[in-house]
Parts: C-alpha cells; structure tokens; sequence
C-alpha cells in the first residue's frame, strides 16, 4: 500500500496545483476575474475550481458573520480548503475580500510558493458607483454594518504578486496579466 504522491497527481493532470487568492473591495471584479480566469484555463485543458466568499458563505462558511472574528474565519477555511485542492493537483482561484493582511498572510504561509495573491485594486469611489448589490447605499444609510471601506477597514496588499487595475483594464486585459504569471508557474516538466 503506498499514497498516491503529489508528483503522481501533477503528472496525471499535465500540470501543477496553484492557489491564485483575488482580494479587494467589494464591487471591485473579483468574481467576473475568477469566472474569466477560469474560463481561460479550461480552455487549456487546465483543473480548475473556484471558491467565491458569495458562494461559501452561502454553504461552507454560513455560519459566519462579517466582524473581524467572522471573516478571520471565513480566510482561515476558505485558505485550508484551497491547499487541499492544491495538493490535488488543482489550480484554485479563491475570490474574497479578505480585508484583513494577516489573514492573508496566514494563507501564504499555509500555501508558500503555491499561493499568488492578486491584489484586484479598484478606487472605493468606482465600486461604489457601480454598487451591483446595492449594498453600499444600504451601508452608507447605516442598514448594514461593517460593510468594508465604509466602516470596516481594508488593508491594501503590500508586496502582490500582481495587481490588477479594474477600472483601468478590461476583464480580459486583466486576466492575461494574470495568466502570463500563472502559466510557467504550473507548467509541468516531464
Ligand atoms: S470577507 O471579508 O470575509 O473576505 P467575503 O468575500 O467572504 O468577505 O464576502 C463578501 C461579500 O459579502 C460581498 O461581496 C457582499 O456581497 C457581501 N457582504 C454582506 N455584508 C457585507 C459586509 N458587511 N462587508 C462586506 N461584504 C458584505
């Protein structure tokens, strides 16, 4: 009996895992990146999954609130998950606000060389305006509370890996940039 190694999964795959973790602001292009990004790499014969804090918060993580408490956790698990598809051989985009460096630090630190931290930077006043959800103008009427960059914080990343410009770039301007970096970093050499 003997465990099917890493190398065994990445050979079997044509490639290597690889934790590609979108932060910012809320309205800021996380998930349009992720599902783009996504896209790209299947077209690539790539194994992809996506983990969305809209999507885990509704399943996984529900249980868990937007205070500081609540989204340590919510980065905890979500960071603990995304080694385990990792370590599957799998390229995972996470896409949270993960507003807090040291959560995301934690998640690094989990991940070391297979994490790449995509810093999606988009002015509050843009995300704002765009308000998808409507939730900033609740935020702002102080119907919802800790709402990020209104009256919780966010710590901008200090050294990204990339960062990307949203309202500067289109989506697929973005997710080249995102690719040319992560490509030759899962490439697999027989
Ligand atoms: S995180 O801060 O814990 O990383 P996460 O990415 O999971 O956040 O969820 C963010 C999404 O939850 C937002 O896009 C928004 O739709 C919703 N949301 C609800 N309440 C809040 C809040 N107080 N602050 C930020 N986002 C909120």
């Amino acid at each position: 009996m003997k465990n099917i190694s890493k190398t065994e999964r990445n050979k079997l795959k044509g490639h290597k895992g690889l934790a590609i973790w979108l932060t910012g602001l809320s309205g800021a292009g996380k998930s349009t990146i992720a599902v783009e990004l996504e896209q790209q790499l299947f077209a690539r014969k790539i194994h992809t999954y996506t983990l969305d804090g809209d999507i885990l918060r509704t399943g996984l993580n529900k249980d868990l609130s937007f205070s500081e408490e609540g989204r340590r956790e919510n980065i905890r698990r979500t960071g603990e998950v995304a080694k385990l598809f990792v370590d599957s051989g799998t390229v995972v985009i996470a896409a949270f606000i993960s507003p807090f460096a040291g959560d995301r630090k934690i998640v690094r630190e989990l991940l070391d060389e297979e994490f790449v931290e995509v810093f999606v930077n988009c002015p509050l006043e843009i995300c704002e305006q765009r308000d998808v959800k409507g939730l900033y103008k609740k935020a702002r009427k102080g119907e919802l509370k800790n709402f990020t960059g209104i009256d919780s914080p966010y710590e901008k990343p200090e050294k990204p890996e990339i960062t990307l410009h949203t309202h500067l770039q289109n989506v697929e301007e973005c997710v080249q940039q995102i690719l040319d970096y992560a490509l030759p970093k899962i490439e697999w050499k027989k």
